[in-house]
């Protein structure tokens, strides 16, 4: 039986949590990192015997939409799946039934499901160091006692599910501290920054923060613009959310 872990995962939280999941369920693991432009190129194929963790962050409450359109190319052929969402303590919405849903249709066998909080891509005084040892603790225990056992599961969410909201137009500012460094570049998930002046395309940027939170000179940012999102965030993200498991 081989374990994998498919995932999207720009500021590394859902990257965490299906990590910390696989370690319950084995010690060998296969890392499918499909924050990489580069993992995104083929679509993936799994076989009977497979396990796969598929990950995803949770975008204006659904799936990134590129990441659905990836996942709908994949060819389970009855491999067994535990889709995992990570969301930034405001809300969910319809993102694991998305994720269920595309996992059915193509062709897996879902044997659990997992809902987790990751600090949130915008600020990092929301959802602050989620997920920490308590979240580790619960996904690593979900997967030891996982039982390889297909489970029609009860996924909460909405069909028709919430419209995809359309992206602003909006990248990260690059201040003076930038010492051209290349670390935003590697990091980026869409190359939206020029390796050159290291500075980013706004049109194909999805504010997922990736730059923001990696620059060691904390020269990237999106300042003002994304501030009153932020301030609403911080009503709606107040409490602290636990995870949610099938
Ligand atoms: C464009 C965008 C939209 C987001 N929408 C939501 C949302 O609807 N609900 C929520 O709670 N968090 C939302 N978040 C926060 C992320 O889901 C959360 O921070 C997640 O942990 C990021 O995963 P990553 O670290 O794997 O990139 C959003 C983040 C981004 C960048």
């Amino acid at each position: 039986m081989n374990h994998y872990i498919v995932t999207f995962s720009p500021t590394k939280t859902t990257l965490k949590v299906v990590e910390a999941i696989a370690k319950g369920m084995t010690e060998q693991y296969k890392l499918i990192n499909i924050t990489s432009l580069d993992q995104r190129k083929e679509p993936l194929k799994f076989e009977k015997n497979d396990v796969v963790i598929i990950g995803a962050p949770v975008y204006a409450g659904r799936l990134p939409v590129f990441v659905a359109d990836f996942y709908k190319q994949f060819e389970g052929n009855g491999a067994l799946a535990v889709p995992v969402v990570v969301y930034g303590n405001r809300h969910y919405d319809d993102a694991l039934l998305e994720l269920y849903n595309i996992l059915k249709d193509t062709g897996f066998s879902i044997i659990g499901a997992g809902i987790f909080v990751g600090e949130h891509s915008y600020s990092k005084d929301l959802a602050s160091m989620r997920p920490d040892a308590s979240d580790l603790a619960i996904a690593y225990n979900f997967g030891k006692n996982i039982s390889y056992i297909e489970k029609s599961l009860d996924i909460p969410g909405d069909q028709p599910y919430r419209a995809i909201v359309e992206s602003l137009p909006i990248g990260p500012d690059t201040s003076d501290a930038c010492v051209k460094c290349g670390v935003c570049y590697n990091v980026c998930p869409m190359d939206a920054i020029n390796n050159e002046n290291f500075l980013a395309d706004e049109n194909k940027c999805i504010k997922c923060h990736a730059c923001v939170k990696s620059c060691p000179m904390e020269a990237k940012a999106f300042d003002h613009r994304l501030d009153p999102i932020r301030e609403r965030l911080k009503t709606l993200c107040a409490d602290r959310k636990e995870p949610i498991l099938f």
